[in-house]
């Protein structure tokens, strides 16, 4: 597959962030990155609790550090899990939130060492919940 230099920027951030992970619960630890509509790349990483419940997903961690710098719009995101899983539900919910076009929104999966594949939004999350606006 021939991978654009962005893409890999945004699958090398996802890879790193998952160093960053916090996981003594589970063990399972995961890497995201979105690109935002402004070029800006933006890296998060699972954050587990004692009180499991409040575990937050390395893709909304991703997401809501883009969205506290301003940024309204991702144009692509990137995923890195040990065994090349894909987002869960709730994250997808909030990456669709967010997502300029959900149809053009690639969603790279990877694990730390290949690339498992690409879906868009759209595929992952179809009939996504939007209210009017
Ligand atoms: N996790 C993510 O970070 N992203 C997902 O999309 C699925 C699950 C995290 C949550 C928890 O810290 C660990 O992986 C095991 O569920």
């Amino acid at each position: 597959m021939n991978i654009p230099p962005e893409v890999q920027q945004l699958i090398a951030l996802a890879r790193e962030m998952r160093h960053h992970a916090y996981a003594p619960y589970s063990g399972y630890a995961v890497g995201a990155a979105v690109l935002t509509d402004d070029g800006r790349f933006f890296g998060g990483c699972n954050v587990e609790n004692a009180s499991y419940g409040l575990s937050v997903c390395a893709e909304r961690t991703a997401v809501f550090r883009a969205v506290a710098e301003g940024a309204r719009a991702i144009v692509a995101a990137a995923v890195v899990t040990p065994d090349g899983g894909t987002p869960c539900g709730a994250c997808r919910q909030v990456l669709a939130e967010f997502a300029a076009n959900l149809s053009e929104c690639p969603v790279w999966i990877a694990t730390p060492d290949h690339l498992v594949g690409v879906y868009t939004l759209a595929e992952l999350l179809p009939h996504a919940f939007r209210l009017p606006r």
